[in-house]
């Protein structure tokens, strides 16, 4: 194996990856913002800011697909004497006498140091604030007087990212700025339908600035040399179209031991529409000035700060594990949970693999995100069902996809994926188990966001297990749509045409006989969720019809889904078997092994124990289990996108790390907990952190969707990190299956299901208006919880019920 050389580490007692070497070998991001304000930054500062929607809200520019891959982000330029340099280290790539980058929660601290000056900028979006604060401290190291010449540094973006990146003919005539004292306003587009602008300030004097690009960075040259920085002075640029930018300069002068601190904000401001002006022409900046105001001293931006990671102290001491190894419980308590709150508020828009523009909020990813995230901020999660309920249409189906700012279905990818009303049982599911709150269910939602159109939630849950039964093929097993979860069986799609769009294409669906036993399993899951929540609700009759459906749909797998060691996948649009010993390539997938076993179906008869024998033996390789077997080698035409992908990539045999926590968790409701334990571990970033920073490539502290399976030509090397379902997968599987404490709708149910080696271990649970300390100890047991002691007496059966207060938990298994 090649040698692994080490970019950075983690430092657990800061909640921080420490990143040592800016050359990482990929940009290594951090998300800023919690709510409406959100900010992406690398390890080197580049990166781009929006309000609430990465589409129709950008506030900074950045070029998707560069080169160099990360150019562009927030930069300050220092000159001293005749050197320049960013304390990211880019774009100037001056070599730095030490630099440091600290990723932790929605913060990113950012410090170089070069002859004898210290630079070290603090990164963040204050709560409930529409900004992002940048901190620069720099300090005067050496012996001598420092006079440095500072020049800050942002592009702006003409707010839609689609069309700021194409329609060139306008653009270069439309922006527009304006300047008072220290801040630069931007206002394209506000004289016309606009009532927002944004703006960059900082809390000092300024003794020059820049806002048209050319003039600052000079037409050959480069982020890297802008011409206005390496002649130390800056044009005073009035920017009237072309590519409008912020820069600020100020001279600073240290004595030896002197440091200052700056306090620069990128802020965004709405105003009403008969309140835009205060002269013609000239924007009403009464609240950029308040905004300001309430973060112009070093003071006011600390406390701002502190109180971020309050919030984050908060909600990471809601569930908190100690079992003593390092490396499990740094991810459950702090990485996993993070990247579910990030998961949370992105769903699958923006990170350094989705561009911001192509999808906004899915539907079936964000009732999987919601699972990582409920039991942080449940009202938060209230909302989400809501609004996700709200695209649904009156016979169930729904739109795949929502942007977050107007909360409206995507026409352009529209409906059709299958599985995806299932998921809203899932999510609500979830949330009620949290927070106890039933009263979620009668709430007035309406279809495809028609006023008029209300109706319950809970009726909205009935017409998604309904949605299945009335789509049901000729095995009486759910027909699959466009695609189920995997959205590239594409098994109506019948394309060749390149120019055709595999997720939205369905040139021959009349008639199909397309099947998905992915589905089958989530339907049988989530019905029985179904109808214990009707049964809960009294609604006894509604739970009997159901519950003939989900047992239909256990015979109709029994009966049409096994191929004799695994689950069948698929039928395809003819009625022939996908996923099957009789074919050629991809023989087995995982998914439906996942959803299966998850469902228990056919457990009596051994057909669980035989599929997870068949994960391990077919699917299961050095860096965790690929979602097919063999991979496959030609594109198929029936099947659509999933063999469009080179062997070993993406949905042909990725290591789709999303479906691997399904087949855990068959692991762990089977009892076997040396296998759970050890599929886990090999997708666990602290663990791949520990063993293959440079083959692994992107960020070591979160998961990424899609690791290089055994067919690849780089095995092992990850894609697409941050923005996948993985999170909420991880999460969930750890802490309700592994460990094993799992909200349910009167306690906390109790079941772990541990490798042999495991030891004693505690979790402190919130829950409700409880606080929960539970210590587990498994005495080498796998699975089977034999005895449970709440506050010194002894509980019958599993789940220790729920009541307000703090209580002592001890488990024996
Ligand atoms: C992507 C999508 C998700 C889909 C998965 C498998 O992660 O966001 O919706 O289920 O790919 O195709
Ligand atoms: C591609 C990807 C899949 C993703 C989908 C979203 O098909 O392979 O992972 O979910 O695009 O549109």
């Amino acid at each position: 194996m090649e040698q692994q050389k080490r970019y950075g580490h983690f430092d657990d007692q800061h909640r921080e990856y420490v990143i040592t070497d800016p050359q990482t070998p990929w940009p290594w991001i951090n998300y800023l913002g919690n709510e409406d304000f959100f900010s992406l930054i690398s390890n080197t500062a580049g990166g781009y800011s929006f309000y609430k929607d990465a589409k129709f809200r950008r506030i900074t520019r950045y070029r998707y697909n560069n080169v160099p891959m990360d150019n562009g982000g927030r930069y300050f330029y220092i000159k001293d004497g005749d050197t320049v340099w960013n304390p990211g280290w880019k774009p100037c790539k001056t070599p730095l006498d030490f630099y440091e980058c600290r990723h932790g929660m929605s913060y990113t601290r950012i410090t170089g140091k070069k002859n004898g000056v210290e630079a070290s900028v603090l990164f963040f979006v204050p709560l409930k604030k529409w900004c992002e604060v940048q901190k620069l401290t720099l300090k005067n190291e050496s012996n001598e007087v420092k006079n440095l010449k500072l020049f800050s540094f942002e592009e702006w973006c003409l707010w839609n990212a689609a069309t700021d990146m194409e329609n060139f003919q306008r653009n270069f005539s439309t922006g527009e700025v304006e300047i008072e004292g220290s801040t630069i306003y931007h206002k394209t587009e506000y004289r016309e339908r606009r009532n927002h602008y944004a703006f960059y300030h900082v809390n000092a004097p300024i003794q020059g600035f820049d806002t048209d690009r050319e003039t600052f960075v000079g037409l050959y040259n480069e982020f890297a040399d802008p011409q206005a920085v390496m002649e130390g002075k800056p044009r005073n640029s009035h920017a009237h179209g072309w590519s409008p930018i912020a820069s600020h300069y100020i001279e600073v002068a240290l004595k030896p031991g002197e440091s200052k601190d700056f306090v620069f904000l990128l802020g965004y401001i709405e105003n009403e529409q008969d309140e835009k002006f205060e002269a013609p022409q000239v924007i009403n900046k009464k609240k950029a000035h308040a905004l300001i105001a309430e973060l112009d001293t070093t003071e006011k931006v600390d406390k701002a700060f502190a109180e971020l990671c309050a919030l984050w102290d908060n909600l990471l001491n809601i569930y908190k594990v100690r079992t003593g190894n390092d490396k499990l419980d740094r991810m459950v308590n702090i990485w996993n949970q993070y990247q579910c709150m990030v998961t949370f508020n992105f769903s699958r828009s923006a990170s350094f693999f989705e561009s911001g523009v192509g999808r906004g909020m899915g539907f079936r990813d964000s009732n999987q995100d919601l699972v990582g995230f409920v039991h942080q901020i449940p009202p938060r999660a209230r909302q989400r069902i809501i609004d996700i309920a709200s695209t649904q249409f009156p016979d169930g189906g729904c739109y795949h996809q929502y942007q977050p700012l107007t909360k409206r279905g995507n026409n352009d990818i529209g409906g059709g994926f299958n599985d995806d009303p299932c998921w809203l049982i899932f999510g609500t599911v979830a949330y009620i188990k949290e927070t106890g709150d039933f009263s979620i269910l009668d709430e007035m939602v309406p279809f495809d966001n028609q006023p008029g159109t209300e109706v319950t939630l809970f009726e909205h849950l009935k017409i998604s297990m309904n949605h299945v039964i009335n789509n049901l093929g000729p095995h009486l097993l759910p027909l699959i749509g466009r695609a189920d979860w995997n959205d590239c069986l594409n098994l109506n799609c019948f394309s060749w045409d390149p120019n055709e769009s595999f997720q939205t294409t369905e040139n021959v669906s009349e008639g199909t006989k397309a099947e998905s036993l992915m589905i089958a399993g989530l339907f049988v899951v989530t019905g029985k969720d179904y109808v214990a929540l009707c049964r809960k609700l009294g609604k006894d009759d509604e739970a009997e019809r159901m519950q003939k459906a989900v047992d239909a749909m256990i015979a109709a797998v029994k009966k049409d889904g096994w191929d004799g060691e695994w689950y069948l996948r698929a039928y395809d649009f003819y009625g022939r078997k996908i996923g099957s010993n009789e074919n050629d390539e991809a023989k087995i997938f995982i998914e439906s092994q996942g959803w299966c076993t998850m469902a228990e179906i056919g457990a009596e008869d051994g057909m669980v124990a035989k599929s997870l024998d068949s994960c391990k033996k077919y699917l299961e390789c050095e860096h965790g289990m690929v979602l097919n077997n063999p991979a496959f080698s030609k594109y198929i035409y029936e099947y659509g996108e999933i063999s469009s992908y080179p062997e070993g990539y993406k949905e042909n045999a990725g290591i789709f790390c999303h479906n691997n926590p399904w087949v855990i968790i068959g692991e762990t409701l089977a009892g076997r907990g040396n296998d759970a334990w050890s599929h886990y571990a090999k997708i666990l970033p602290s663990y791949v952190e520990e063993k293959y920073q440079t083959l692994h490539k992107v960020e070591p502290y979160v998961n990424c969707q899609m690791v290089a399976g055994k067919d690849a030509f780089k095995p092992g090397e990850g894609k697409n990190s941050w923005l996948t379902g993985t999170a909420a997968w991880m999460w969930y599987t750890v802490s309700e299956f592994i460990l094993g404490i799992k909200p349910d709708y009167d306690g906390i149910r109790i079941d772990p299901c541990l490798p042999e080696t495991a030891t004693d271990y505690t979790v402190s649970r919130k829950f409700r208006e409880a606080e929960y300390e539970i210590t587990i100890h498994p005495n080498g047991s796998q699975k089977g919880v034999k005895s449970i002691v709440l506050d010194g007496k002894p509980v019958d059966g599993t789940v220790i019920p729920y009541s307000a207060g703090k209580h002592v938990v001890d488990v024996t298994m």
